[in-house]
């Protein structure tokens, strides 16, 4: 390692501290430990991007609501495991006004942050069918999120999209899909961590190839609407946020609270399941549970051995500011510009 723009030997010194083994493959945690400490160690100041944390203050439309609900006394009631009503409503509206698909409110779940909308998605969806126990990253992704694989003792296939954009992307995904062991592909539109946006004709060939190979598609819209080409801040009029929901029914969308609305320290966000893949029932998910679709194996048995819930208070923030964005009177997007610098492509 060169002395660029830090004295190696503090680097080496601090990873070795840390003992981490392979620094390319450090978890998001580790590097952020090591950013600190080096920091600390040469005075030079990092520009911290690791985490999407602009430091910018939490939606206030959702901190009140939040501290509404507390002061009614939710803090001590056990929250409904599917939802708070109100949340689920607002949440299937919000998804219509802004990417304009329809998810009835019993499809959409809260969950503590993406982080575990994906890992019980995993988890389910590796459940479904016997065969079909991989999950295929559309790279580059959100390590952790690889993690969690590990985690469960799943297996991942995984390949770097630059490579196979437009209709590239079909032959290369046609390859997984034809061994038949795919169970779910993953990947985070707008990206992050490269900051593209896949366009119609990609997310076209994801989602044909999803219904003819079924497999479920999980959209990581951790970065909801900032493809800052255009406004996608404009509630029930087009232009729309860019989904696969358009072109398949076998797919689940996770809605970070953390990004959109800064509300990422109350560990908040949604998992909207199209109505067909809420209803269906799988062999393996019978086998496993007696009975049961994959949205009631999903809340009832996963989420439910999970965490028993999401936050009672972080959900009525949630359901407020989605109501105020859907409204109109909250234009989230304005409040997340900075993300802007990352050059959306
Ligand atoms: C692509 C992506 N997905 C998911 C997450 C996690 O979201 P949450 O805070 O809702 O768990 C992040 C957070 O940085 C992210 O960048």
């Amino acid at each position: 390692m060169k002395n660029i723009p830090i004295d190696s030997s503090i680097v080496n010194e601090v990873i070795d501290k840390l003992n981490i083994k392979d620094f390319g493959r450090a978890t998001i945690r580790e590097v952020v430990a090591i950013a600190g400490e080096v920091e600390k160690k040469s005075g030079v100041e990092f520009i911290r991007m690791e985490m999407g944390v602009p430091g910018l203050p939490p939606a206030k439309v959702g901190v009140n609501a939040e501290i509404q609900a507390l002061q009614n006394g939710i803090a001590s009631i056990y929250p409904v495991i599917d939802g708070l009503p109100e949340l689920k409503y607002e949440a299937s509206r919000f998804v219509k006004a802004f990417i304009d698909l329809n998810i009835s409110p019993e499809c959409c779940v809260p969950v503590t942050g993406s982080m575990q909308g994906t890992y019980t998605s995993f988890l389910v969806a590796g459940q479904c069918n016997p065969g079909k126990d991989t999950i295929l990253f559309i790279d580059p992704g959100f390590p952790v999120q690889k993690q969690q694989i590990l985690v469960m003792g799943y297996k991942y296939e995984s390949f770097d999209v630059y490579n196979y954009r437009g209709e590239k992307l079909k032959a290369i995904l046609e390859d997984y899909l034809k061994k038949g062991n795919i169970a779910a592909i993953i990947y985070s539109n707008p990206n992050n961590p490269a900051w593209f946006c896949l366009k119609e004709e990609e997310l076209k060939i994801i989602g044909d190839l999803a219904t003819r190979y079924d497999t479920i598609i999980l959209e990581d819209l951790a970065y909801f609407a900032m493809d800052f080409r255009k406004d996608l801040g404009m509630s029930f009029q087009p232009p729309f946020q860019s989904s696969v929901g358009k072109y398949t029914d076998n797919y689940l969308l996770l809605i970070s609270g953390s990004k959109v609305f800064s509300y990422a320290g109350q560990r908040i966000g949604i998992v909207a399941m199209s109505d067909k893949l809420y209803h269906r029932k799988y062999d393996g998910l019978t086998t496993r549970y007696g009975s049961g679709t994959f949205g009631s194996v999903f809340i009832h048995r996963a989420l439910y051995a999970l965490s028993s819930g999401t936050g009672h208070s972080a959900q009525y923030a949630l359901a407020a500011m989605f109501k105020a964005a859907s409204d109109g009177t909250f234009r989230f997007i304005d409040y997340v510009k900075v993300y802007q610098k990352n050059d959306t492509r």
